[in-house]
């Protein structure tokens, strides 16, 4: 797998990351051995990124990749955490030294490390960016040594406008898909002349972008995909890209006919992604073996021809963008 410079940081990530939310909760039914197995054929395979957060599964996502990377020993993967999110309320004050040091603490606890790679702030509310105070405490988080850098993961791309303004922001995380093309227009560039690495987060679109699903296809409860369709839990575009789920199933039908070859639906998405010389990593959920190796394996198509990335962008303009395109 190519790799790509993170940003300010001196190091290199393989451009398919491994994104361990599924592996915590929230996307029904996930098994540890399955899991576990997933992380490990992906480490094998070169990935070297993974994402994931305090609260995938209260700390279980965490604790999973801490015992992986005890198995194996070894050099250890970039490992990007978040925080913020256990808050019980998204308000500025809660943002505070002491909670964030605490966020801090706990993950290191669960990440079974002494100092932390990576930590973002978990879409924190817009107005905090609007805070320096916030940022001159991951700063001396890093002055004690609990963690080498800091970024952020965004909703909006204004908030990541605002957020690479301080200098000590190395990354930005943000949803950006075949479904997702305003980052594309109006952060890449700032971010390429800042230096900032950019985490392509939800590529498949919560595996819309697959092609596996239908009208008729049922999600269990504890799923996202069937408790959030509508943002009733949290930001509705984490879930399929805050497509309308038709929507998204009517032009997934008009992508198809352009997969050609061996590739999948799901791996033309991820090569599409790579396409933007931006994007640092692009990180897809797996909850198996064989959706991690099959997303890999997609780093190894040949680049998409113009005429491709045309008729994916027709899609989006007269499918898709009156949905997303103002909102994010
Ligand atoms: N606020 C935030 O910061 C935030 C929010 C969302 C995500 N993230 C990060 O971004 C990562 C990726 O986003 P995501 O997991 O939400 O969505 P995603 O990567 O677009 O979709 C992942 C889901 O698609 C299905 N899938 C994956 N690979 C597949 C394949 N090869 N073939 C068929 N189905 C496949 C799996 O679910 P099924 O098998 O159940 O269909 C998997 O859980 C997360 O894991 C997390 O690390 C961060």
């Amino acid at each position: 797998m190519r790799s790509r410079s993170f940003g300010r940081t001196g190091r290199s990530v393989g451009e398919i990351g491994f994104g361990a939310w599924a592996i915590g909760d929230a996307w029904g039914q996930v098994d540890d051995e399955e899991a576990i197995a997933a992380l490990h054929a992906a480490l094998d395979a070169g990935v070297d990124f993974i994402d994931t957060a305090d609260v995938y599964g209260d700390g279980h996502s965490e604790r999973l990749i801490a015992r992986v990377l005890k198995e194996r020993g070894g050099a250890r993967p970039l490992v990007a955490t978040k925080v913020g999110r256990r808050l019980p309320q998204q308000t500025v004050a809660g943002y505070s030294e002491e909670n964030l040091n605490a966020f801090v603490e706990r993950s290191l606890r669960n990440l079974a490390t002494d100092c932390l790679d990576l930590v973002q702030l978990h879409c924190p509310p817009t107005d905090l960016y609007y805070h320096p105070e916030a940022f001159e405490r991951m700063e001396r988080l890093i002055g004690q040594g609990k963690i080498r850098h800091y970024g952020v993961s965004v909703e909006r791309v204004e908030e990541a406008l605002k957020a690479i303004e301080y200098p000590g922001v190395v990354s930005v995380q943000i949803v950006f898909n075949m479904f997702r093309l305003r980052p594309a227009e109006r952060l890449f560039r700032q971010a390429q002349e800042r230096n900032v690495a950019i985490i392509a987060r939800v590529p498949l679109a919560s595996g819309l972008l697959t092609g596996k699903f239908a009208r008729d296809t049922r999600f269990e409860n504890t799923d996202h995909r069937q408790f959030n369709r509508n943002g009733e839990a949290f930001d509705v575009g984490e879930t399929f890209s805050g497509v309308p789920y038709e929507v998204g199933l009517a032009a997934v039908e008009r992508i198809r006919p352009l997969v050609s070859g061996d590739a999948t639906m799901a791996q033309l998405a991820l090569r599409w992604i790579l396409m933007f010389d931006a994007v640092t990593v692009a990180i897809p959920g797996a909850r198996n073996l064989r959706q991690a190796m099959a997303n890999i394996a997609a780093a190894d198509l040949p680049p998409l021809a113009d005429e491709m990335m045309d008729a994916i962008a027709q899609v989006y303009q007269e499918d898709v963008k009156p949905y997303v395109h103002n909102r994010w």
